[in-house]
């Protein structure tokens, strides 16, 4: 699968895929471990396929779609994405009980307070500041805090090591060290519940390794996604000046303006999907043991589900975008990663009027083949009144 996004527009899907897309949107694709699978790029079959539950979402049945690295082994403990039915339905109902409307609203005042911290704690710095560790990081590493019930003695130790690292061997140690602290949180919030998601899952069923599980992917989940959306969300806002000034004169479109960011940039993607019995789709046969890799981004710039999609337009109603896929396992962590972008972008583009890169467009260094998209670094400069 194309992966590589065009060096003009850092935002884009690979030409290819829409070329794809018009010609043959279920298209055979051979996968680098020589196995002959399937590419989906179109709106409407990028949700016949996430949606049905004939496709599986276990690892172990899947073929990578862009590196050959042999057989893949199962999902780890508590990863929902590798999960299918009916072991998915457990955890997924017992996790849904905890994301309630009453947290979302407590989680929304934290977000509010924590946003202008680092607001402020950038205006006091003084430009040019890295939005990416000054802004977009620390936001979601909270909020996970927050979520997860990390006691505030622990925040900074867990803040840093939450932050992007550099190198893969310094993000496989930070990484190690988080599951680790996990691991032992789950005890002490057996022992002394507070009100938070895990305190509140260990009146569950869930055996504490269950449960260390749990968090930790709730961690993975929501702290790369949420950063990157954020960082790579106000990139494009400088690049789109007129947008950029739309929101600014205009709070109000924060909503929206979340929705279409999430559409434009599609920075969890592809969905991979294997098929566990012999498929009819748009007239061809997947067989069984068939892997789908499922294109968001290019199902998310389809042309028929949304007129003029390569246009970063925040008036648009984005809704129905796969950017949180589609079907069973679509995202658990939405509403609060809506709650995060819907305060944070307007709080920014308010504060600082005259944000803009502090080097040239060119020079931002992207996250290519990351997991998920986004960007390393994004300096950012402003007049100081
Ligand atoms: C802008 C930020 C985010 C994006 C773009 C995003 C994207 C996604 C996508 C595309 C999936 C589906 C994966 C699949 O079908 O295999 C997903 C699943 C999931 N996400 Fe998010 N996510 C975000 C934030 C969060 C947050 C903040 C949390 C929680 C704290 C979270 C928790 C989850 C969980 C638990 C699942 C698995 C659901 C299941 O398999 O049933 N996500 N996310």
């Amino acid at each position: 699968m194309p992966t590589t996004r065009p060096a003009g527009c850092p935002f884009d899907p690979p030409e290819e895929l829409g070329r794809l897309r018009e010609r043959r949107p279920l298209s055979r694709m051979r996968y680098p471990d020589g196995h002959l699978g399937w590419l989906v790029t179109s709106h409407t079959l990028a949700r016949a396929v996430l949606g049905d539950r004939r496709f599986s979402s276990r690892y172990e049945h899947m073929h990578h779609p862009t590196l050959d690295v042999g057989p893949i082994p199962p999902g780890p403990l508590g990863d929902l994405t590798a999960m299918d039915q009916p072991e998915h339905t457990r955890y997924r109902s017992l996790l849904t009980g905890k994301f309630t409307v009453r947290r979302m609203r407590q989680l929304t005042d934290r977000v509010v307070e924590i946003t202008h911290e680092r607001l402020d704690a950038m205006e006091r710095q003084g430009p040019p500041v890295d939005l990416v560790p000054a802004f977009a990081q620390p936001i979601p590493a909270l909020m996970i805090c927050e979520l997860l019930g990390v006691p505030t003695a622990d925040r900074e130790f867990f803040q840093q090591r939450a932050s992007l690292a550099e190198s893969p061997q310094e993000q496989m140690e930070s990484w190690n060290a988080l599951e680790r602290y996990i691991r032992e949180l789950v005890p002490a919030k057996r022992a002394n519940p507070t009100d938070d998601v895990l305190s509140d899952l260990t009146t569950s069923d869930l055996t504490d390794e269950e449960l260390a599980g749990i968090g930790t992917f709730l961690l993975g989940a929501g702290l790369d996604t949420t950063a990157n959306m954020l960082a790579l969300g106000t990139f494009a806002l400088l690049r789109n000046p007129e947008q950029f000034a739309a929101l600014r004169d205009d709070p109000d479109l924060a909503e929206s303006a979340v929705e279409e960011l999430l559409r434009y940039l599609t920075i969890a993607d592809p969905g991979v999907r294997t098929a566990m019995e012999d498929i009819e789709l748009d007239g061809q046969v997947i067989r069984a043991g068939e892997t789908v890799t499922i294109s968001m981004h290019a199902g998310n710039r389809d042309p028929e589900r949304f007129p003029d999609p390569d246009t970063l337009d925040l008036r648009r109603r984005a809704t129905g975008h796969l950017a949180f896929g589609h079907g069973i396992h679509q995202c658990l962590g939405q509403q609060l990663a809506r709650v995060e972008m819907t305060v944070a972008f307007p709080a920014l583009v308010a504060r600082f009027p005259t944000l803009r890169l502090a080097v040239p467009a060119e020079e931002i260094p992207m996250r290519e083949n990351a997991n998920i998209y986004g960007v390393r670094r994004l300096p950012v400069t402003w007049e100081v009144a």
